[in-house]
């Protein structure tokens, strides 16, 4: 038996210095890690934001709850839109957006953004929407999705944005528990050329969600969809000001509600993560800029998620506009209409920064690196991964063939609760190791404990937050119990985020998946996400997850479910390989008792594997909740193959 929390087996050696030119023109430098904690976030408080009325008071911490900024006023969409124009910058562009259908686009200046903002905040108003009015956004990847949230935030109403991707039931139980009144959505919305019916899915939606009474719809697509007299507007129709002078920005007091992302758990229902006005912006604000090196006049910077998730909300809205940045939307998937959309898209702009997840980077390197090479990449100067660990492979990959072996990678670990990010290499000071997201930021505490509550000072672990940071979640709307036994009840005192990670020699930190996923193999406590790198590490596989499952004598054993490149086929010699490759990289522990080869691995609608239901194929129970599943044939498929793969036992 091992008395180790969590046993580290990975021996990554590769070590990435920052360049001298990067590091001579970076925003940061090694010493702001010496600035104490609240001389930090008091400066960047003062620096980053506008405020209608100066904060009095750094913050108050009230276990589980933190409060920043007391006592300041101001106004999210004043900062992200408004200052800049009266600064001067109106002319400078907020977003080149890129539509999925070939040829449309729209450049859309600060200046645009503000009019745009106002007239969509006065038609808001025009349906009854005044500060603390909760509203629902159901939409695609279109400009009017950011400018919706801006103008939510102009009047001081509280948003929650659903993923275009979710079904009615998700929509209508978020509409639900927030108590939305106002819902804004679009006919249709474009995915992978195909037209998915957004208005349509929102009235079933508001079948079960009596509470909402109006409906503001935005026209995307063009083609009829069934509108309700006296409930549904089309907002190209609502004749309303667009001059600022017309809608004042709210002064918002520092703790006023910003706005709900709903985040699943894995069985119960979704939870509502609250984030409030200051500390939220501060913190994407702060990072934003000294993570991606952020250089608003020249830089145009690419972060590839879903506005529907929190990355989209800290890193594609509000930090990267409270900065004055000009960055990329792109409404579509990366393979439409073929594998070389991202690349030509990096091209024509001129992206200088890329921000994307390690599962878009593992489908382009299933794809093949020869259509990045088809496009001169040569703008890009830095790339993040968010989302999951990257495998030390993918980072690689990353690394050459998108980065030209030239771009510093930040790999930023942090949740939806988290709102910003905590653990992440800071460009120009840290020294990178593909597979580490290295060091909390600047005014992060983080530890590794053990079992028994204990510092790890090297080796693996629980990850914790010991002190609060501004955008900190403020706790699960309505459900202070479950936000009280979910995050604080494991350590008392400490954040615990649900990871397992652990520590190297010199202070690095190496996420390791989530814990509830570690596997227990001989009394040896295993991370998926070392097995899978070693798995991604064989130049045959693009893909890998694994799970354990129960065995007569080891208590787990191991299950790969693992993804071949390009034309590589499955067979009997290459399931032995590949058992034999783990074997060698880590030892025999570490063994796949059984491999199953699939084209696709079960992931949730945000990008990331779910080895909850490769468990239960291995273990050939029921299929739990499905929903969550970006595809569910996948799973069906699976639990067919997973029982016709040969095993070792
Ligand atoms: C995982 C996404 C390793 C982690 C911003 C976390 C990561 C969960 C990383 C939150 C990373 C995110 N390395 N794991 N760089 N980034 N994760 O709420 O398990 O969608 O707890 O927020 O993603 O996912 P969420």
């Amino acid at each position: 038996m091992s008395d180790h929390t969590i046993e580290t087996l990975s021996g990554e050696d590769r070590r990435f210095p920052p360049s001298a030119a990067f590091a001579a023109q970076a925003n940061v430098h090694a010493d702001v890690y010496d600035e104490p904690f609240e001389a930090f976030w008091e400066r960047n408080g003062r620096e980053r934001v506008t405020w209608f009325e100066p904060f009095t008071e750094l913050y108050r911490w009230e276990l589980p709850y933190a409060q920043w900024y007391l006592g300041g006023k101001l106004n999210v969409a004043y900062n992200c839109v408004d200052r800049h124009v009266e600064a001067g910058r109106g002319d400078r562009v907020a977003y080149h957006w890129e539509g999925e259908p070939a040829g449309e686009a729209r450049t859309i200046t600060y200046a645009e953004l503000q009019r745009n903002v106002v007239r969509m905040a006065n038609a808001l108003k025009e349906i009854g929407v005044g500060k603390g009015t909760a509203v629902a956004i159901y939409m695609g990847m279109v400009p009017e999705l950011a400018v919706a949230m801006l103008a939510c935030t102009r009047l001081g109403a509280p948003h929650t944005v659903v993923f275009g991707g979710f079904s009615a039931d998700s929509l209508s139980d978020r509409m639900n528990n927030m108590g939305c009144e106002v819902l804004v959505t679009q006919d249709e919305a474009w995915r992978r050329g195909k037209p998915v019916p957004l208005k349509t899915v929102a009235d079933e939606a508001m079948g079960a969600a009596p509470g909402v009474r109006a409906t503001l719809v935005v026209r995307r697509t063009g083609n009829p969809v069934p509108m309700t007299e006296g409930r549904d507007r089309w907002y190209h129709e609502l004749e309303v000001s667009d001059d600022p002078a017309s809608c004042p920005c709210e002064p918002m007091d520092s703790e006023e509600l910003l706005f709900l992302m709903y985040t699943s758990g894995t069985t119960a229902s979704p939870k509502g993560i609250a984030h409030t006005t200051a500390g939220y912006l501060v913190g994407v604000a702060t990072t934003h800029s000294l993570i991606f090196d952020l250089k608003p006049e020249t830089d145009v910077y690419w972060c590839a998620a879903d506005i529907g998730w929190i990355t989209g909300h800290s890193y594609i809205v509000y930090g990267p506009l409270c900065n004055g940045a000009t960055s990329v939307m792109y409404e579509g998937t990366p393979d439409y209409p073929n594998h070389e959309r991202w690349w030509e898209i990096i091209e024509r702009y001129g992206v200088t920064i890329l921000y994307t997840a390690p599962t878009a980077i593992r489908a382009h390197m299933k794809w093949g690196h020869e259509h990045a090479e088809a496009h001169d990449l040569s703008s890009l100067r830095l790339l993040g991964s968010v989302g999951e660990p990257i495998n030390p492979e993918a980072w690689m990959w990353y690394h050459r063939h998108i980065g030209g072996e030239r771009c510093p990678i930040v790999d930023t670990w942090w949740q939806t609760e988290t709102g910003m990010v905590l653990i992440t290499p800071l460009p120009g000071v840290t020294t990178t190791k593909p597979g580490s997201a290295t060091r909390p930021f600047p005014g992060i505490e983080a530890a590794i404990l053990n079992e028994e509550g204990e510092r790890v000072e090297q080796g693996g672990g629980y990850l914790v937050l010991e002190k609060p940071w501004p955008a900190m979640t403020r706790g699960i709307y309505g459900d202070d119990a479950r936000f009280r036994e979910t995050y604080w009840s494991r350590f008392p005192g400490h954040y615990f985020a649900g990871d397992g990670a652990r520590i190297d020699a010199d202070g690095d930190f190496w996420l390791l998946g989530r814990v509830d996923d570690v596997m227990n193999v001989s009394g040896h406590r295993l991370s998926t996400i070392e097995v899978e790198s070693v798995l991604v590490d064989h130049p045959k596989v693009a893909e890998a997850a694994v799970c354990g499952r129960a065995d007569a004598t080891t208590g787990q054993a191991i299950v790969a479910y693992v993804t071949l490149k390009g034309n590589e086929g499955p067979s009997v010699e290459m399931l032995e390989e590949l058992r034999n490759h783990v074997a060698q990289k880590i030892g025999a522990i570490a063994k796949p008792a059984n491999i199953v080869f699939t084209p696709e691995l079960p992931k949730t609608r945000s990008g990331k594997i779910m080895r909850r239901l490769l468990r239960d194929v291995a273990e050939n129970r029921s299929l739990g909740d499905t929903t969550a599943l970006a595809d569910p044939s996948v799973v069906s498929e699976l639990a067919s193959r997973a029982a016709e793969a040969p095993t070792d036992d």
